[in-house]
């Protein structure tokens, strides 16, 4: 069991928790993740170490809510537990010899691009952000972007806040500036995502995109996360969650990664009549 010690909610769907978990802050590095259980009966998701005080042995994770799950642990506030809270999970994300990188995120996914931005930053690379939301109401992380990189973009669909128009359009317009990157680092959307790796591939720069399909024991034995990269199997939880994304069948990710929607839904009704709320 571990205890939440803050909890703040980042926009209407988005929340910060900060979990007490020494065990896991001594050791995480960005690009890990961690897999939880919200009680006894409930499913295993992952999420992403958003941050961590190895001082204080705390975890940070910040969470869109998008089902029974995310809602349930949503639920939850400062001084519950969390019944099972395991990590870290996964590789972390591959730094060396990186001096000029732009990292592209979209919505939630930026979440998961901050801990990586900030500790390129702080190894000293020129780190250029594009960060993507639909509208105002949903940017997260503004602040954090702006102290962790040498540039910030920030687009939103409608134009709301930042510029109007799609990551792509802003990282495109960066390299034609002449930016020359030793890596782009993509993380959100998988349709995002194969959209930025299409693009950076026409310049031949090295892409790394970070993959989030269905997860359930985390450890490479249910199979469940597999995806295909460069025609070989990979397990996205012990392999990844980073790939080179020049070598990622897209299509066949995104194809699995609805799979269980039907199911996802009964499940999000159920909760939601539970709490005796609107089903969104
Ligand atoms: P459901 O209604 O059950 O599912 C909604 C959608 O979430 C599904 O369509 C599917 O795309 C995804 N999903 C559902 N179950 C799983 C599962 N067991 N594993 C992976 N994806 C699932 N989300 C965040 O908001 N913040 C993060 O930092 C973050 N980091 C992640 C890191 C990794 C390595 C992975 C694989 C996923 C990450 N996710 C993150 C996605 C998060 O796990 C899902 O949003 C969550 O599991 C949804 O659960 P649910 O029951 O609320 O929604
Ligand atoms: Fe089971 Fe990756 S989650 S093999
Ligand atoms: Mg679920």
């Amino acid at each position: 069991m571990n205890q939440i010690v803050n909890k703040e909610q980042l926009n209407p769907t988005v929340t910060l928790m900060e979990i007490d978990a020494p065990l896991i802050a001594k050791k995480a590095e960005p690009g890990q993740f961690i897999i939880l259980r919200v009680d006894e009966n409930g499913e295993r998701i992952p999420l992403t170490i958003a941050d961590y005080n190895r001082e204080k042995g705390t975890i940070t994770i910040i969470f869109q809510i998008v089902g029974a799950t995310t809602e349930a642990l949503n639920h939850l506030q400062t001084g519950d537990y969390i019944h099972d809270f395991a990590g870290p999970l996964g590789k972390a994300t591959e730094t060396d010899g990186l001096k000029k990188v732009a990292v592209v995120g979209g919505g939630v996914g930026c979440a998961i691009a901050y801990p990586i931005t900030k500790k390129l930053h702080e190894l000293g690379c020129e780190v250029h952000s594009i960060v993507g939301f639909r509208n105002r109401e949903l940017v997260i992380l503004e602040e954090e972007f702006k102290k962790a990189s040498s540039k910030l973009v920030l687009m939103t669909d409608d134009g709301s806040h930042g510029e109007k128009g799609l990551v792509t359009d802003a990282l495109k317009q960066l390299i034609e500036d002449g930016n020359q990157y030793d890596a782009v680092i993509t993380i959100g959307p998988l349709i995002m995502m194969k959209f930025v790796c299409n693009l950076t591939k026409t310049y031949n720069i090295k892409t790394i995109a970070s993959m989030n399909p269905i997860m359930i024991d985390g450890t490479g034995m249910c199979g469940g996360c597999r995806l295909s990269v460069g025609g070989k199997t990979q397990f996205a939880c012990v392999d990844g969650p980073d790939f080179d994304g020049h070598e990622i069948d897209f299509d066949e990710a995104i194809t699995r990664s609805l799979i269980y929607k039907p199911f996802e839904r009964e499940a999000h009704e159920a909760l939601c009549n539970l709490y005796q709320m609107e089903v969104k």
